[in-house]
């Protein structure tokens, strides 16, 4: 296999491209790893544990403090529900937003156009809204349970070409996928966000397909989220610090 591209947007220093997942159950805790880390890393990621604790609000709050907030509640709904989810969404001042790709090109479309255009309106920046592929925790034979017959790196790729086609700006992937996608999409500065990095292969939790850090960033991701192996360690500006080295 022949990679065509790395990463593109390669003005980005290796802290610039990390997210950290405040992936906890009150403000209070996510304010507390933000204060710690606002200064070591390039962004912060709110998903559905923290935004089922404290809804829009922690998101305003970050935004406030200068985080830039990536919002991952992985929208799957008719593409009306997604899109008016994704515009409310937007107003938070979130930084990036995303749905699942397995939701089709109209659910994305529809999410792309009236994002843009609420954003246009109300002249804000609009969210990189970008779309999950595959997640990280499954594997081929989870793939097989629920129905899907093609393999694991044909669906990410026929995902991703989705993706693209939908007007979106990027996707989340496995980092070991990104060569293959870099690979079947051409837009330039279409965006490959990872999860499932750790430090070594010992430790996985229940992420299957993980790489390290540079080895992601090698493959050609923009951006990677890393959870637990920072929020859970004694020393967490060290564990970033291990992590960019
Ligand atoms: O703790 P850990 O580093 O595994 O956290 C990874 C984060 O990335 C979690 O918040 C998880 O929800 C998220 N994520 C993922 N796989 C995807 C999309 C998001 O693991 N495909």
């Amino acid at each position: 296999m022949t990679q065509t591209s790395i990463s593109k947007v390669p003005e980005l220093s290796p802290r610039e491209r990390l997210i950290i997942a405040l992936d906890v159950s009150s403000s209070l805790e996510a304010l507390s790893l933000f204060e710690e880390l606002k200064g070591e890393v390039g962004a912060f990621k709110v998903g559905l544990q923290l935004f089922s604790a404290e809804g829009p609000e922690i998101v305003r709050t970050l935004v406030e403090r200068g985080a830039k907030v990536f919002l991952d509640l992985k929208f799957h709904d008719i593409p009306n529900t997604v899109a008016m989810a994704a515009v409310e969404a937007a107003k938070t001042g979130a930084w990036m937003l995303n749905v699942h790709a397995s939701g089709g090109s109209e659910m994305m479309r529809r999410t792309a156009d009236e994002v843009h255009e609420f954003c246009q309106r109300s002249s804000l920046m609009p969210p990189k809204l970008i779309a999950v592929t595959v997640l990280t925790s499954t594997d081929s034979q989870m793939l097989h349970e629920i129905g899907v017959t093609r393999d694991l790196g044909s669906q990410v790729v026929e995902l991703a070409k989705l993706t693209e086609r939908s007007g979106f700006d990027g996707l989340v992937a496995s980092p070991r996928e990104v060569p293959i996608i870099r690979n079947a999409v051409n837009t330039d500065g279409f965006l490959v966000v990872t999860p499932g990095i750790r430090p070594t292969s010992a430790t996985k939790d229940d992420q299957k397909r993980v790489t390290t850090f540079a080895e992601a960033i090698t493959n050609g991701a923009d951006y990677v989220v890393v959870g637990r192996p920072i929020t859970k360690a004694l020393d967490r500006v060290n564990a970033v610090r291990e992590l960019l080295s």
